[in-house]
């Protein structure tokens, strides 16, 4: 079984290598090169590819797999907004995903963005290494006894809501389902009460046309002064030009971001040496309280790990015709 790897990164190629010896039938070869129609014909010869969120399975691209009669696309993450499905299975193509990974890895990066904003450690940072020992602009506020209000409860959602228990909050949550998982420490809200009465809220559903923009100028108004917004799911969810309205109105302690609007041609790319097309990391930037990263919430070794087993897993399943549970339809 041949698998070409497309927009290989070295990570990637490290914990795909190390993941390997447990599938001794699979064969893979890592290129530089993102998935679309340009790069589709460089699989000639392998069973399948394997392609990320950024890679541009659309029709076309299809095709000329197809052509080259590759018979899977393995999805290395959970996400496949980028894949034509119907396309897919009109040409027979099967594709696989990693739905969940590790939650906990997201859940663990909202609440360091969550520290990070509330005690201005990335504005420490730089007044320490400028030999600025004072402590000006750098008072937070205690997380214990406070209220953490998080909004989607599913995998990782639920894994922030056990990480804020273990601070010693009170952990209030809206989704559209209840999680029975945390009955015994979490109280579900209407969405309005949830904005109302926390302070410190983390966003964990997905992005939908019911969901995009729901953190707008109206819901800011709703939230309580001083509030730490952290959004670690999918930038669309808050409305940028409405955030930066909010944090102007001094409505926010701090605000994490690890996802934005406008973010795609920047995720995983060195872009320090271009003049970049949007000013949305910039204008946020210019806030002392906003903190940002690039998309690294699912960036741990574990997560990795687990991405690289279970699409290896999913390549044998398909070598097998075996049905799977990450199957895509
Ligand atoms: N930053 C990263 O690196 C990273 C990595 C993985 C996933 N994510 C994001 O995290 C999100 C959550 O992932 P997950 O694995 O927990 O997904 P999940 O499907 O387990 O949970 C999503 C939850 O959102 C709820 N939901 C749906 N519509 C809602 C609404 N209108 N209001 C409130 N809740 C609603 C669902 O009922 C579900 O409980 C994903 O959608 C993805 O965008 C980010």
């Amino acid at each position: 079984m041949r698998i070409l790897f497309y927009d290989a990164k070295n990570y990637d190629k490290d914990s795909f290598q190390s993941t390997l010896e447990n599938f001794p039938g699979i064969e893979i070869e890592y290129i530089k090169s993102d998935l679309d129609p340009r790069t589709a014909a460089l699989a000639e010869g392998f069973d399948a590819v394997c392609a990320f969120v950024s890679s541009d399975v659309s029709a076309r691209t299809l095709t000329i797999l197809h052509q080259h009669k590759v018979g899977a696309v393995l999805m290395r993450c959970a996400g496949f907004n980028n894949v034509d499905l119907s396309k897919a299975k009109e040409l027979n193509i099967r594709v696989m995903c990693v739905p969940g990974y590790s939650p906990e890895a997201v859940a663990e990066h909202a609440m360091a963005l969550a520290l990070v904003a509330n005690r201005r450690l990335h504005k420490a940072y730089n007044k320490v290494r400028e030999n600025d020992f004072s402590l000006s602009g750098l008072m937070g506020f205690n997380f214990y006894q406070k209220t953490a209000g998080i909004i989607g409860t599913g995998k990782i959602g639920a894994a922030m809501c056990r990480i804020c228990h273990g601070f010693g909050m009170n952990v209030i949550a809206y989704d559209v389902y209840e999680n029975p998982a945390l009955k015994d420490f979490v109280t579900y809200k209407s969405l309005d009460e949830v904005l109302a009465e926390s302070d410190l809220l983390s966003l964990h559903c997905p992005l939908l046309d019911t969901t995009r923009h729901m953190i707008n100028i109206d819901s800011i108004r709703k939230m309580k002064d001083g509030v730490i917004l952290v959004n670690t799911s999918r930038g669309g969810l808050v409305k940028t030009d409405d955030l930066v309205e909010g944090i102007r109105m001094k409505k926010f302690a701090g605000v994490g971001l690890d996802v934005y609007e406008e973010e795609t041609n920047n995720v995983f790319e060195d872009r320090s040496e271009e003049i970049l097309e949007s000013s949305v990391t910039a204008r946020l930037l210019s806030f002392p309280n906003v903190m940002i990263t690039s998309h690294q919430g699912f960036f741990t070794r574990e997560a990795l790990e687990a991405i690289a087993n279970t699409t290896l897993q999913n390549a044998l399943d398909f070598e097998a015709g075996n049905p799977s549970t990450n199957d895509v339809k």
